[in-house]
């Protein structure tokens, strides 16, 4: 469980993270999405004890990061996985890991095959590495001390769509385990493919927090039939008010069944009936977070 209440973090007179509460249950992933600086790694930051919080608190697993024994055992955190140390190899960051949190050396073999780090690469020196390698080792070593809670910071960040698969699944299993998962992303799909729960983050501020069925729900239908206009006119004589969408199709707030029924009554076929996923989550999170954008366009103006 990790739990967030009330959590502010100002730098001088910019407030970076405000007023933000959330928890991440056992046996979800939860995805923390934001555009670029909207606060998501000054948070996960704070989680991690790695900068105090200004006011309110973040607790994992009960307790401040700060006070809990071992942390590496309880807590696995990845921050920023180019921040490893250079010089050293993936074996030797693992092996000082594992070190320092008392765990046996079987553990760092354990971690580079679950990660599909080779033995080769794993005697390569880090900043030889490949971006996405870089992550792979920083999972690695977030699950080292087989921790029951995972924060991860863009863990998505330069894999490849084989790699994201493969985390997608590692972390699912670890959910399914009993795992508690908080991972963030400026990346709409990575969080829907990933997440159970999503919180979404602009300007610092929570603007929007559910489960990911939730979310979809408000984003609508997606419907297309050969003749556009009968069914333009089938659903305003239903009372469904709808909108051109990209391709050639409709797009309402109104739900599937609603939609297709209206469709069936006035004897339009259709070609396409579905939920608005893609485009609705990601109609949304610009909309969510466009007030944020204005502000910044217009702070940027007025100093300019
Ligand atoms: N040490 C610091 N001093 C001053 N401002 C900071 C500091 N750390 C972060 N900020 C500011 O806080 C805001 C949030 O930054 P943060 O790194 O948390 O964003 P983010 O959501 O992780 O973005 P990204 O998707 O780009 O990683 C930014 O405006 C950033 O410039
Ligand atoms: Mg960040």
């Amino acid at each position: 469980m990790i739990s967030v209440q009330g959590l502010t973090k100002t730098y001088g007179g910019f407030t970076a993270v405000d007023n933000v509460s959330f928890e991440c249950r056992p046996g979800a992933v939860t995805g923390f999405l934001g555009p670029n600086g909207a606060g998501k790694s000054t948070a996960m930051r704070v989680m991690a004890g790695l900068t105090p919080a200004t006011s309110g608190s973040a607790r994992v697993g009960g307790a401040l990061y700060r006070d809990i024994p071992n942390p590496g055992t309880q807590v696995g955190v990845l921050l920023d996985a180019s921040a490893q140390h250079a010089g050293r190899t993936g074996r030797e960051i693992l092996t000082l890991s594992a070190l320092t949190m008392g765990l046996p050396m079987s553990r760092v073999d354990e971690m580079l095959a679950l990660v599909s780090l080779t033995p080769a690469e794993s005697k390569r020196r880090v900043k030889n590495y490949s971006l996405g390698m870089r992550q792979r080792l920083g999972i690695a070593n977030a699950l080292l001390g087989d921790p029951k809670i995972l924060i991860l910071d863009e863990p998505a960040n330069g894999l490849d769509p084989a790699g994201i698969h493969w985390m997608r699944i590692l972390l699912r299993e670890y959910a399914n385990r009993g795992g508690t998962v908080l991972l963030s992303s400026h990346l709409l799909h990575e969080i829907e493919v990933i997440a159970d729960e999503i919180i979404v983050i602009g300007h610092g501020k929570i603007v929007a927090q559910g489960t990911k069925a939730e979310l979809l729900q408000t984003a609508g239908t997606f419907v297309k039939a050969g003749d556009a206009s009968a069914l333009a006119n089938a659903l305003t004589a239903a009372g469904i008010t709808a909108g051109p969408s990209g391709d050639g199709g409709l797009r309402t707030e109104t739900d599937p069944a609603t939609v297709g029924k209206a469709a069936a009554a006035a004897g339009v076929a259709l070609v396409e009936l579905r939920p608005a996923e893609g485009a609705g989550l990601e109609e949304m999170f610009l909309e969510l977070t466009s007030d944020t954008q204005r502000e910044a366009v217009t702070a940027e103006g007025a100093t300019a």
